[in-house]
């Protein structure tokens, strides 16, 4: 077959680490096509489908013929009711001109990146965290900084960790509110002390709420709620299920949604316009009945998954309060979890996230289990990592 010679990669490539567990993935994919059951524990979006009125309001723009691009900040019915839905929710006055809807969050944080973050510009990233977070700084020219945090401050960075680690270059600390890979939270209290303390040193706090929705534990709030509001960034991707119709927002100040909407005209032209129609039926009470449901069901799951990996071994040393991932201390049953990982898919069948997806902060004693999949599926998986590990 013929195979063109390929050009040469620009050097940013060399920065953008793959995902391991995509490698897994496919192991267990393969694995599966050859007759064996896996469990998955390592998928990280919610296994039920999209809620019906969404798909029906998707489905009836689509006859409706609502096929043309939109303004690239969204639709402004959109805008308004995501708006609205801080107000509903929240007791927030939000201007729906400080919202800005994108393809997933994943638009939103690149947008936010690009329009605030100039070459050499430090961001500040808790490790473990989000790992595209990290490329998305590369992208726009600037330096991660990884700020190594620990169970004792539930996985989130302390306030001296930030002070002690800005210096001049600092522009900005992002931080995930619960947090993808720990499920630890913030209280309202840390957040407010990281917001006085980087807008003292006039830099930005930009706060992922990406799983809002799905806490199980304390009260829910915004960042929004805070004086110097800071710039959030939010999904219909995890609490709404829509993983696959692509479509997030952010909420910043006027003048960076100015600038965020100038470059999405040019990069994106507009979010998806039959699931920003679809989105409009995400606020819907019909909606809110399912998920509150779904939200059950996640925090049910969480409790027996939590107890079950506590009783082989696997230890919590920060309670996961958040969206529907455990992240476990493995060092008493295992000094290399990536060897694990692999041991454990190949020899009874269940997928779990190695730490080395999540940053360099000791992923060798760290293993990522997300409870989306159902109980019954969830108890013969840890059956079998039981077994696994009585051998
Ligand atoms: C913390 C966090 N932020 C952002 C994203 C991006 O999600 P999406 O682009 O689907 O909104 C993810 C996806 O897993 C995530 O875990």
């Amino acid at each position: 077959m013929n195979r063109p010679a390929s050009p040469r990669l620009a050097r940013r490539m060399s920065y953008i680490r793959p995902f391991h567990v995509m490698d897994l993935l496919a192991r267990a994919r393969h694995m599966e096509s050859q007759g064996r059951c896996v469990i998955h524990m390592e998928v990280g979006e919610p296994d039920f489908p999209t809620p019906q009125p969404i798909v029906d309001a998707g489905m009836a723009a689509l006859r409706d013929g609502h096929t043309h691009y939109t303004p690239a900040a969204g639709l402004p019915r959109l805008r308004e009711a995501i708006a609205g839905h801080y107000h509903q929710r929240f007791g927030l006055d939000i201007d729906p001109n400080r919202v800005m809807v994108t393809p997933g969050s994943s638009g939103a944080i690149q947008l936010v990146m690009d329009v605030l973050v100039d070459v050499g510009d430090k961001v500040l990233l808790p490790d473990p965290g989000y790992p595209c977070n990290r490329h998305f700084v590369r992208l726009a020219e600037g330096t991660p900084v990884a700020l190594d945090v620990t169970a004792e401050n539930a996985y989130q960075p302390s306030v001296e960790q930030v002070v002690n680690g800005w210096d001049d270059a600092c522009r900005m600390l992002m931080v995930a509110t619960p947090s993808n890979p720990t499920g630890t939270c913030l209280s309202q209290a840390q957040m407010r002390q990281l917001s006085d303390a980087v807008v003292a040193r006039d830099g930005v706090l930009v706060v992922d709420e990406i799983y809002q929705g799905l806490v199980y534990a304390g009260e829910e709030f915004s960042a929004l709620a805070l004086a110097e509001s800071p710039i959030v960034i939010n999904s219909f991707s995890k609490f709404f299920g829509m993983t696959g119709w692509r479509l997030g927002w952010a909420v910043a100040p006027l003048e960076v949604v100015e600038a965020m909407d100038r470059l999405a005209q040019n990069i994106f032209l507009a979010p998806s316009t039959p699931a920003q129609h679809a989105a409009l039926a995400a606020f819907s009470p019909e909606t809110a009945e399912i998920l509150a449901q779904r939200r059950e069901a996640f925090a049910e799951r969480r409790d027996f998954l939590l107890e079950a990996l506590q009783q082989l071994g696997f230890r919590f040393p920060a309670r996961p309060a958040g969206a529907f991932y455990l992240y476990a201390d493995s060092g008493a049953i295992t000094d290399d979890s990536f060897a694990f990982a692999q041991r454990l898919l190949d020899e009874a069948g269940v997928a779990v996230t190695p730490g080395l997806d999540f940053g360099d902060n000791q992923p060798q004693r760290h293993i990522r289990f997300a409870y989306t999949n159902t109980i019954e599926k969830l108890e013969q998986g840890v059956e079998r990592i039981a077994r696994f590990i009585a051998r």
